[in-house]
């Protein structure tokens, strides 16, 4: 197996040779990522040369709309999904929001039930949550309260009478972090005739997914913290997209990217998401030499990208399992989770990330929208969580300068 070549890509971020952002070792990657330099010209281009109405007979507009149409064509490719299956909307939040109202239609008057986790971040939560009022059962799939764990076996029952339209959950949760066997679920709630919303916000920044191979129907997640713009991606299979009434003008229902997205499209983010895809190529360049086509390329990256984590996030693992005075949530093999470490401590959090923050180390502390399985788990919502997250690019220094911290600071 190739190992990661992280000079190579810590020259592919600006952030890391920025006097402001280079200050400090950065973990909160959960929150944000940096963004990745192909992301950071292609707006600078779009808005000096491309930024008027885009498709327009006229050279500038047509540029502007191509490059559009090159961000969903190639990340779309890149996860092996069509291009029309993939959507761009203002954030995951409001993906999920419009989605809500769409299936909200399409199960009225069914005597339907849906299922949600109390592992996920309200984004995935509370919209489906709200199906309530319009006579929508919603069943809540419960995780184990010690360990966080969402256990697959939990769900047949939830599904044994077959009212079960749709069954929402987290490909990983933002605080458990535990990776979810999307693959495993997806399969059980379709053969009980239930469609899948997967949240892959806490999971994609770690390797971007082969949608074809997940199964499910849906996958979200945001390209701010998967090194590209402020924009939130939908994929959704065009099957259950076309049985979805469609929440956009009425006269665009017949194109699938346009079905779910009412709010006009930020054209330049869009065209700077193409950013990733060269991202992910330089990387397959510098790593591979073998011809792949894109969804290959992007899962020849996804595990170069896990293999660096998963060795890079251990010794900290290691560390915060081995004090008594706090509770590491979620796993402590570094296998079985993304790099987004969060810890329960014997007192408030924030003060914490502060003292880290004095001491060079990014990082912060609260409640981070997961609400519900920070509360299911007994944490104490006043003192909330510190939470320290990796990406592919963090250095073992970097994690080193973190436990130095953390050991003068607890
Ligand atoms: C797991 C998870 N899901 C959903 C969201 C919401 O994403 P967005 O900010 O794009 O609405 C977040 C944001 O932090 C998240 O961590």
């Amino acid at each position: 197996m190739r190992q990661l070549d992280l000079d190579f890509v810590r020259r592919q971020f600006p952030a890391f040779s920025s006097p402001v952002l280079s200050s400090h070792a950065f973990f909160e990657n959960a929150g944000g990522s940096y963004p990745c330099g192909a992301v950071v010209e292609r707006p600078h281009r779009f808005y000096t040369d491309r930024k008027v109405q885009p498709y327009g007979p006229y050279p500038g507009a047509a540029a502007g709309g191509a490059e559009m149409d090159e961000a969903r064509t190639r990340l779309s490719a890149m996860m092996g999904a069509a291009a029309a299956e993939l959507s761009f909307g203002p954030s995951t939040s409001a993906n999920t929001y419009v989605l809500a109202q769409a299936v909200r239609l399409w199960l009225r008057g069914k005597n339907a039930a849906i299922v949600v986790t109390n592992q996920d971040h309200e984004a995935n939560s509370g919209v489906w949550r709200r199906l309530a009022d319009e006579g929508i059962e919603v069943r809540e799939w419960r995780i184990d309260p010690e360990s966080g764990h969402l256990d697959p076996a939990a769900l047949r029952p939830l599904l044994a009478d077959g009212r079960v339209r749709l069954v929402a959950f987290p490909h990983c949760s933002n605080v458990v972090a535990e990776i979810n066997p999307v693959n495993e679920i997806a399969a059980m709630a379709r053969a009980a005739g239930a469609r899948t919303v997967v949240d892959g916000v806490s999971y994609a920044p770690h390797g971007f997914p082969d949608f074809a191979a997940l199964g499910c129907d849906v996958y979200l997640f945001s390209a701010y913290k998967t090194f590209g713009p402020h924009q939130g991606i939908m994929l959704i299979g065009a099957e259950f997209g076309a049985e979805l009434p469609a929440q956009g003008h009425y006269f665009n229902a017949g194109s699938l990217y346009k079905r779910f997205t009412p709010a006009g499209p930020d054209h330049a983010q869009i065209a700077a998401s193409a950013g990733m895809a060269d991202y992910v190529d330089a990387l397959y360049a510098h790593h591979f030499t073998a011809p792949a086509d894109a969804a290959a390329r992007g899962r020849a990256v996804h595990d170069l990208m896990r293999a660096q984590e998963v060795a890079v996030i251990a010794p900290l693992l290691d560390y915060l399992g081995s004090r008594n005075d706090l509770r590491l949530i979620g796993p402590r093999r570094a296998e079985a989770r993304a790099p987004t470490v969060a810890v329960a401590l014997d007192r408030a959090a924030e003060p914490v990330s502060k003292a880290l923050g004095q001491r060079g180390i990014a990082c912060w502390a609260g409640d981070f929208y997961a609400v519900r399985p920070l509360q299911a788990m007994g944490v104490d919502m006043d003192r909330g969580v510190l939470r320290m997250s990796a990406a592919h690019y963090t250095t073992a220094d970097e994690v080193a300068r973190l436990i130095e911290a953390l050991q003068e600071v607890l």
